[in-house]
């Protein structure tokens, strides 16, 4: 349904000598119709930039994005328009989406009237509907964002979203402004839509937590690569690269007896204008050997639809 291959995009950067900010840096990933993608990684390694890349908010610096086996970045503004309405992006913070002096039933028609297929005197009832749908009252049809919590204004963003009937949402840390016990609620949700309309997600997160009950497959970024990729369950169980396996054991509160040792990540990550040479995770790698230092690690499968990205599998 989702297929990206060799998405880069480059930020021109230093004044004095030709620098770039290797944002993202050759990723490759496909998605199924109706399963969740989750992108995990620390902040800044280029989650944002690939969904921004994917909708063609940006333009890539190389690399394809075919949707439903459609090259976007071989369409014109026009055949563009009129795809972009089945693709649809959801933010960390609902209030940035929301006009804040909209009523949410205003906010939710929008979409609506912009997507056509809903006749001018049923927009009411099918805003109603929405509503219902993503676990609100029609009390709050009349009200502002102002007067709703943070975890009801994303509700009405998924309305919103809906309301476009679209085939994929990038789900860009969706829940990460919210408070816990919110964010279950949320994901929840959001599991339950995907159920019922059967869309597809790019889950975007660094909370390895939420990817695990979303995700049917999970991809690890790492300074605007994928170090590794595969099904949620053998990224859990088997994870073969090791900053895979510094990041589940940061996750994990207690390792259970047996299971693989913490480990700490040392040193600080570096930024996206200088990229290590070689692997660019051998300076905070702790299995690193002179190789690291010289090769940048090929991509291999070690097994179903699993990759890794080193030179130790
Ligand atoms: N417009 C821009 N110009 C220059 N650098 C950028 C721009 N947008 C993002 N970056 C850089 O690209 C990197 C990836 O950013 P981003 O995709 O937002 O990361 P993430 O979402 O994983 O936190 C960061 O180092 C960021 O500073
Ligand atoms: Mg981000």
């Amino acid at each position: 349904m989702l297929e990206v291959e060799g998405l880069t995009k480059y930020y021109p950067s230093g004044v004095i000598r030709k620098q770039y900010a290797k944002a993202v840096d050759g990723v490759s990933f496909k998605i199924g119709k109706g399963k969740t993608l989750g992108l995990v990684g620390e902040s800044g390694c280029g989650k944002t930039t690939i969904g921004r890349l994917i909708l063609r908010l940006i333009e890539p610096t190389a690399g394809k994005v075919l949707f439903d086996g459609i090259d976007l970045l071989a369409l014109k503004r026009k055949e563009l328009r009129a795809i972009r309405s089945r693709m649809q992006m959801i933010f960390q913070d609902p209030d940035s989406s929301l006009d804040p002096r909209m009523k949410i039933g205003t906010s939710i028609a929008e979409p609506l009237k912009l997507q056509g297929a809903t006749p001018k005197d049923k927009i009411g009832q099918k805003i109603l509907e929405l509503v219902e749908t993503v676990g609100l009252h029609p009390e709050h049809i009349n009200r502002y964002p102002y007067q709703l919590s943070g975890g009801q204004n994303q509700r009405v963003v998924l309305a919103r979203i809906l309301a476009m009937n679209p085939d994929l949402i990038i789900a860009d840390e969706p829940t990460s402004s919210l408070d816990v016990s919110v964010q279950a609620q949320i994901l929840n949700l959001m599991m339950d839509l995907q159920s019922t309309f059967g869309h597809t997600y790019l889950f975007i997160t660094h909370d390895l937590d939420v990817v695990r009950i979303m995700a049917d497959h999970i991809a690890v970024m790492y300074l605007g690569r994928i170090v590794e990729i595969g099904k949620t369950h053998d990224i859990f169980n088997g994870a073969k690269h090791p900053y895979t396996h510094a990041l589940l054991s940061a996750a994990m509160m207690e390792p259970a007896a047996g299971q693989r040792e913490r480990v700490i990540l040392k040193g600080e990550t570096p930024g996206p204008t200088d990229i290590p040479a070689g692997c660019r995770f051998h300076t905070r790698c702790i299995r690193r050997e002179e190789i690291c230092m010289l090769k940048d690690p090929e991509t291999v499968e070690v097994g179903d639809g699993h990759y890794v990205a080193c030179h130790f599998v």
